[in-house]
């Protein structure tokens, strides 16, 4: 089976950021793949922006060395790949400079009036830069969108400036927040489970449902971004962005359709009604991480401290939270929260763990009466699981056994799962900001994040060590069974 795809109107591309790691990675790729499938027109233009001098030339063999090893194994993205670079130009920049500017926007304005995305994939100290000389320019037209990559600020009052800049520049409605999670396959299925099923919408509150983990671990470490990662660590780098919009996803009222505002104000309302976490309640309600040597895929690995070289970083590389959405609808139903570099297995799921029945009508030889799960696994193995109870097969006496209905992406479509920034570019030429951060919803984000990071400061202690290749520090195990419930293990 193949995945329909319509195309977009032709557009110009402009990453900033244009030899970076995020390009060649997933922004050039993801391109590729649509424009392979037939999404991408073959008038669009697709324009790498750095410092670096060189011509186009210089450029297109380098991306295309990158963009080979991604076609290695697909005829068609390789067959493909002389044409889509055939669009890619080059223009040396320097943000912080005049230089250059006008040439730049002679190039791009010689196209007329057409759809123009100016992505930042650079340090976020430039994108107040960037913006006014877009404006200065004239290249804020009507059709122009701008993409913005985390982190959005450090705390509340950083993330005003960076919007307050952007918005100086553009409107609301051009602006696009990039959470590639909300690009995410399963996370936009959450959407479809919840809202076209009958059957969870009912059950989906404090009166069914004992508590939601959400788990979103890496077996990487620092990666090569020691610099960046240092200075934001687990809760501003994951929580405050990933790991709460997915929280949102399954906390929020159905908004009245699906369209952006309408989804983002139900969004919002969440993270508005998480319940703060200030002083003395971070010891118990919040877990602080930081590997230490151990083992990864096999592999034995460094302690961050010795990848960072920096003996006294106390920048934790795993957090685990206990959260509370205080409304109606989730009184007293915790969400437990849990990210970490070098765990032992790269898996991000989201387990909604509804209660155990009123009353059991079978003997104890039955065997135990485990609560149903729903199980959305977003990587890897994309799928859900619906976790029941049904007899043992077979004679002998009822017995009880807790098994999934299983439904794997792969084996039940077969189709290759796009990567979460394909869908967004897409998106983005589209104009369509469903799955884009409004600014209230960054802000809320920060507000309920700020008091954490305080807290953590005056208490003025080290994260918890764990071993690299572990599930992160006992005290998160703790966290959960303290309230007699445990991280769920896939066992089947
Ligand atoms: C990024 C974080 O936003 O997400 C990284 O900055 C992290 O630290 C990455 O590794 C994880 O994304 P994915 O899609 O690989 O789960």
């Amino acid at each position: 089976m193949t995945a329909k795809t319509l195309p977009v109107d032709t557009f110009d591309l402009v990453i900033f950021g244009g030899t970076g790691d995020l390009a060649l990675r997933k922004l050039l790729p993801g391109l590729l793949r649509r424009y392979a499938d037939g999404q991408i027109p073959e008038d669009s233009r697709i324009l790498g922006v750095a410092r670096d001098r060189q011509g186009d030339a210089e450029y297109r063999a380098k991306v295309g060395e990158a963009l080979a090893r991604v076609a290695a194994a697909d005829e068609t993205l390789q067959a493909r790949l002389p044409a889509f670079l055939d669009k890619l130009g080059y223009l040396a920049l320097d943000a912080t400079k005049d230089e250059g500017w006008d040439e730049f926007a002679t190039r791009l304005l010689a196209t007329g009036e057409r759809i123009r995305v100016f992505y930042l994939s650079t340090s976020p100290t430039l994108f107040v830069n960037i913006c006014d000389r877009l404006r200065a320019h004239g290249l804020n037209t009507g059709n122009a969108r701008v993409v913005i990559e985390k982190p959005i600020g450090h705390d509340s009052a950083s993330a005003a400036v960076i919007n307050d800049a952007v918005g100086g520049a553009f409107a609301e409605s051009q602006i696009f927040r990039i959470d590639h999670y909300l690009g995410k396959e399963t996370v936009q299925n959450l959407l479809a489970l919840r809202f076209a099923n009958i059957l969870f919408e009912p059950l989906w509150n404090a009166s069914r449902i004992d508590h939601v983990q959400i788990t979103v671990a890496e077996t990487v470490g620092l990666e090569k971004r020691a610099g960046y990662y240092d200075t934001s660590g687990a809760l501003r780098d994951m929580v405050q962005n990933h790991l709460l919009q997915l929280l949102c996803m399954v906390a929020m009222e159905p908004p009245a359709a699906l369209q952006a505002d309408a989804v983002r104000d139900e969004k919002l309302k969440v993270l508005r009604s998480l319940k703060p976490i200030r002083g003395e309640d971070v010891a118990h309600l919040s877990v602080r991480g930081q590997y230490r040597a151990g083992a990864s895929s096999g592999a034995a690995v460094p302690g961050y401290l010795e990848e960072l070289g920096k003996p006294d970083s106390r920048t934790e590389t795993f957090v685990a939270l206990k959260a509370e959405v205080d409304n109606w609808r989730w009184a007293g139903v915790p969400f437990y929260l849990r990210t970490g570099k070098r765990l032992a297995e790269r898996v991000s799921e989201i387990v909604i763990a509804f209660k155990q029945i009123p009353h059991s009508i079978f003997d104890d030889s039955a065997g135990p009466v485990m609560g149903n799960k729903l199980v959305l696994r977003l990587q890897p193995d994309e799928g859900v699981k619906l976790w029941l109870m049904i007899k043992d097969p077979g004679p002998g006496g009822l017995r009880l056994q807790h098994v999934p209905l299983d439904m794997s992406f792969a084996e039940a479509f077969g189709v290759h799962q796009p990567e979460a920034y394909e869908r967004l570019l897409m998106d983005v030429v589209r104009g369509n900001q469903t799955l884009f951060m409004r600014r209230d919803e960054v802000e809320a984000a920060w507000a309920w994040i700020d008091p954490i990071l305080s807290a953590w400061d005056n208490l003025r202690d080290a994260p918890k060590p764990y071993t690299a290749g572990s599930w992160g520090p006992s005290a998160a195990v703790a966290l959960v069974e303290r309230d007699g419930r445990t991280w769920h293990e896939d066992t089947v």
